[in-house]
């Protein structure tokens, strides 16, 4: 029988923590018990991940905020000791353009600012009426329908994966392809195989369709894109890379929203009362904000490398040294919450949340994705006041195994 105490006293790194760690059985919306009194007063601590590396993991908001403006640290995934994902993603280092995802300022910035326009407040809030009229289509087609009904397929993928696909000018004919292969895409436990391959077909994908852009351009994103191709701005394979992140980034991310935050309000429903009985969109914008925050579908831990030396929390981060900003526990960080496990949509400060980031790299589609929530939550539970799951909620099948967390199908009646 294996002595763990003997097989790991040579070897620190064995004895630490693993990361990723599980969710305690029964809270599927809190994040690893374990956590947080590995980091408890600092706010960071050192974990071991899959390579048997012994990056930092940082979870103190004030601490995240810090290192992510803080321009020693890189999100250069060619460094050694940078804290990937999983093997399938060091895996294709070499295969993956520079973009935003993996370039420091002042390269970033030049990358950034090609992508940033759509996504603007002033733009995303035109697109409001659009929002609102798919989003009572889609809850009209599911009304329709037999019931128990999946809102994850009735309407939590469809909604941001159209508007996604809109904004860019992909064809609606291929969401189905587009969505099978950016969910591959977050796998967790993806082999290198795995990873090369959907990263392949999606950049054969965007790779055609922005040539196709640049012979027929259109008035949508990929189409400027491919002008600034043409302009010798940016290379074609760093354009698809744009087309790849923007709709990867651009889907999963609100449809788990959409899906986790239906599931959280029908279990607190004097929470889904404040969304049903209102029609001030100030108060749903705040349930959304505070939404993002208690729901951490963004929760493997953002990925860095230090490239200094940098003091923080009583402790050193040498150079070299990998970091993982955990960004969903910062959410639930007492010093700037209180009572922060609990869900309370009139929160006041449930807008300093951390769940799109922090510093030049905080999300692009923020706005976009706001809207598109504000929409679904002040629509949704006015219109279908009777929702409820069609099973009970420890039957219900978690993402734990993505890089962002929700739920795979969510059967609910009316
Ligand atoms: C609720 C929905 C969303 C959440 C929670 C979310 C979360 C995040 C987070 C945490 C980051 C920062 C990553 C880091 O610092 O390492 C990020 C970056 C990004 N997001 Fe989002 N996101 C959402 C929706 C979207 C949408 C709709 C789009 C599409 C336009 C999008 C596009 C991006 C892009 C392109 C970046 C990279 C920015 C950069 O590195 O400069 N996201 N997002």
């Amino acid at each position: 029988m294996s002595n763990p105490v003997t097989e790991t006293a040579g070897d620190p790194a064995a004895a630490m923590p693993e990361w990723p760690m599980p969710r305690a059985e029964g809270c599927p919306f809190d994040p690893p018990p374990a956590l947080r009194p590995l980091s408890a007063g600092k706010g960071l601590a050192t974990i071991r991940i899959w390579d048997g590396s012994t990056p930092w993991i940082v979870t103190g908001h004030a601490e995240q905020r810090t290192l992510l403006n803080d321009p020693r640290v890189s999100v250069d995934e060619k460094l050694p000791g940078f804290p990937h994902w999983h093997e399938g993603m060091a895996a294709g280092v070499d295969h993956r353009p520079r973009s935003v995802f993996n370039s420091d300022a002042p390269e970033h910035t030049h990358y950034r600012r090609i992508m940033t326009s759509p996504f603007t407040f002033k733009r995303v809030e035109a697109l409001r009426p659009v929002i609102q009229r798919i989003t009572d289509d889609l809850i009209d087609k599911m009304l329709a329908g037999p019931q128990p009904a999946d809102i994850v397929e009735a309407l939590a993928l469809p909604l941001p994966t159209y508007m996604i696909s809109e904004i860019l000018g992909v064809p609606q004919e291929d969401h189905a392809f587009i969505h099978r292969s950016a969910s591959e895409g977050i796998r967790r436990n993806a082999t290198p195989e795995q990873a090369m391959g959907v990263f392949r077909a999606l950049n054969d994908y965007l790779l055609g369709l922005i040539e196709k852009k640049t012979a027929e351009p259109a008035d949508d994103v990929l189409s400027d894109i491919a002008v600034r191709v043409k302009a010798g701005d940016i290379t074609l394979a760093e354009a698809a890379m744009m087309g790849i992140g923007l709709l990867s980034a651009g889907h999963e991310t609100s449809a788990n929203m959409i899906g986790l935050a239906t599931v959280a309000l029908l279990e607190n429903p004097d929470q889904l009362a404040i969304l049903r009985d209102t029609e001030d969109p100030k108060v749903v914008a705040g349930a959304v904000e505070e939404l993002l925050r208690y729901l951490g579908i963004i929760h493997g831990g953002q990925r860095r490398i230090a490239k200094e030396d940098i003091e923080i929390g009583g402790e050193v981060i040498r150079a070299g040294e990998g970091i993982i900003i955990e960004l969903f526990s910062a959410n639930r960080d007492e010093n700037v919450f209180p009572e922060p496990d609990v869900l309370d949509l009139h929160r006041d400060n449930a807008r300093h949340h951390n769940a799109f980031g922090f510093g030049i790299h905080q999300c692009i589609g923020q706005q976009l994705a706001r809207v598109e929530l504000q929409v679904v939550y002040g629509t949704l539970f006015r219109r279908v006041p009777t929702l409820r799951l069609a099973k009970p909620v420890d039957e219900i099948e978690f993402k734990h195994d993505r890089l962002a967390y929700g739920v795979y199908a969510l059967p609910v009646n009316w």
